[in-house]
């Protein structure tokens, strides 16, 4: 495999997630340990920080998914808040940073601005946000919202969202909390004041929470549409993105990065991250039989048939998972997976196109769903695998990867015990945390310094 001289080198960024709620995580093997205990979240968190990643991410799930009107049952459902846990993985890390999945639909700018910013104050600059925009009104139940934000305003209240929050930061100077018992003045005068009018928020009042340490905390963005595209290149500093196969992520990447000089930013404003899974066993082979092991339990047979009765819209137990595909049309208005923004739009066309690989292939419903669905992305020996992420990386498909393990919490222990140093022996990955910041390690550069003219719009 061939990639660019040294000097030309980029820097791989890791990051791992504890996974849940999806079936990467093979929850029913007798390794597998508990998804709620505090002791598999720290677990996880301290294995990565040995490896010297940058972060360790949690999605969210607002609303338990349910399908064919049942509780969804087939992955692991339940889990603790997660900035809860990330305060509580603040205590027991050191470097590593910390990202939380929060929702700009159905949360508020004030609580989730004092949220993040608490977690940057508690892990001495390490949080991150990933802004999600869930619009669905299953779970806006919930919060007694029902469906109140229509789909193409999902971006513009995320967008304003942002913008409030990072009001709220700036709304304390770096050096508002000034103690002066002389005076008896603890803060500032004017520490915390803001104002903002938009069409989502109204709000003013004080603050409560001084500027946190990274002044602005590390903003992560995870959608797929052009306005998803749009709303990173403007204001994330780094895309959670599913494509972690070359040649769709190599377009992805050009295509995003592209868009950033539209904002005034450079190349490297933005980190693309992709979700990748790793395998390694001692030799490629090896590799490859687990590699297919796990796959195979991560999509069983009743995983499978509820795979396609989400596209098709229709109960097809009756089908043999290992048989063909069902000769009947999909329903295109029928939804049977509901709380997954998986499979929410564009069913009839997918449903053509797996009809068309299943046919062209020859693949019964379990293998297709394996094939679009299932897989392993990195397989090998460390040394193969090592040299797959360097290039995918230096061939720009990315700038890193988050890494979902299917055993938690000692699904990375391979990782980083084997494929960590053959990284760090080529030169592309650090050998030691060289800053204390989420920001640091990223490459980011400092946040802006608080805007002077105050926090007011
Ligand atoms: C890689 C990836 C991870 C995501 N993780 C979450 C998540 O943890 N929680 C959530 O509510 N939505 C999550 N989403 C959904 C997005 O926030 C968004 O609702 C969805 O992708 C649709 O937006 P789009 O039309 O821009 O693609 C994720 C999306 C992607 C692509």
């Amino acid at each position: 495999m061939s990639t660019p001289a040294r000097k030309h080198r980029k820097q791989v960024h890791l990051a791992v997630q504890l996974p849940a709620i999806h079936n990467v995580t093979v929850w029913s093997d007798p390794r597998s340990r508990s998804q709620i205990a505090f002791e598999s979240f720290a677990a996880l968190a301290r294995t990565a920080e040995r490896g010297l990643f940058d972060f360790f991410f949690l999605a969210e799930g607002l609303r338990l998914r349910e399908h064919k009107g049942e509780l969804y049952e087939y992955d692991v459902a339940g889990r603790p808040e997660n900035l809860t846990v990330l305060a509580a993985l603040a205590a027991v890390t050191d470097r590593l940073g910390l990202a939380a999945t929060v929702n700009a639909t159905f949360n508020e700018p004030y609580d989730v601005a004092r949220r993040i910013a608490s977690l940057d104050h508690l892990s001495g600059g390490r949080a991150a946000w990933n802004v999600v925009t869930s619009f669905d009104a299953f779970t806006g139940e919930n919060f007694r919202r029902g469906g109140f934000l229509a789909e193409a305003d999902r971006y513009t209240r995320a967008a304003e969202f942002l913008d409030v929050t990072r009001r709220l930061w700036d709304s304390w100077a770096d050096d508002d909390v000034r103690p002066d018992p002389a005076r008896g003045h603890f803060v500032r005068a004017d520490a915390g004041r803001f104002a903002h009018t938009g069409p989502h928020f109204d709000v003013s009042g004080r603050f409560t929470t001084p500027r946190p340490p990274q002044g602005h905390p590390v903003v992560i963005q995870a959608g797929e549409s052009d306005a998803g595209r749009e709303f990173a290149a403007a204001d994330a500093d780094v895309i959670f993105s599913k494509h972690n196969r070359l040649d769709v992520a190599r377009a992805f990447y050009a295509d995003v990065k592209r868009r950033l000089a539209a904002y005034g930013r450079t190349h490297d404003e933005l980190k693309i991250l992709p979700t990748a899974t790793a395998v390694v066993a001692d030799t490629d082979a090896e590799a490859a039989a687990y590699a297919d092991e796990i796959t195979r339990a991560q999509v069983g047979p009743e995983t499978a048939i509820a795979h396609l009765e989400a596209v098709w819209g229709r109960d097809l137990s009756a089908y043999d998972p290992d048989g063909p595909l069902p000769d009947v049309d999909p329903d295109p208005d029928a939804l049977v997976l509901r709380g997954h923004s998986i499979f929410r739009t564009g069913r009839a066309e997918t449903a053509r196109r797996w009809r068309a690989l299943a046919e062209e292939r020859d693949l019964s419903i379990r293998e297709l769903v394996i094939e679009v669905h299932g897989g392993q992305n990195f397989v090998g020996s460390p040394r193969t695998v090592a040299d797959a992420l360097d290039h995918f990386v230096q061939t720009d498909g990315a700038d890193g990867f988050i890494l979902v393990p299917h055993l938690t919490p000692h699904g990375l222990d391979d990782f980083v015990d084997r494929v960590v140093p053959l990284l760090q022996e080529k030169g592309v990955f650090r050998t030691a945390y060289t800053g204390t910041t989420l920001r640091d390690h990223l490459g980011l550069g400092p946040a802006p310094t608080r805007r002077q003219e105050g926090a007011a719009s």
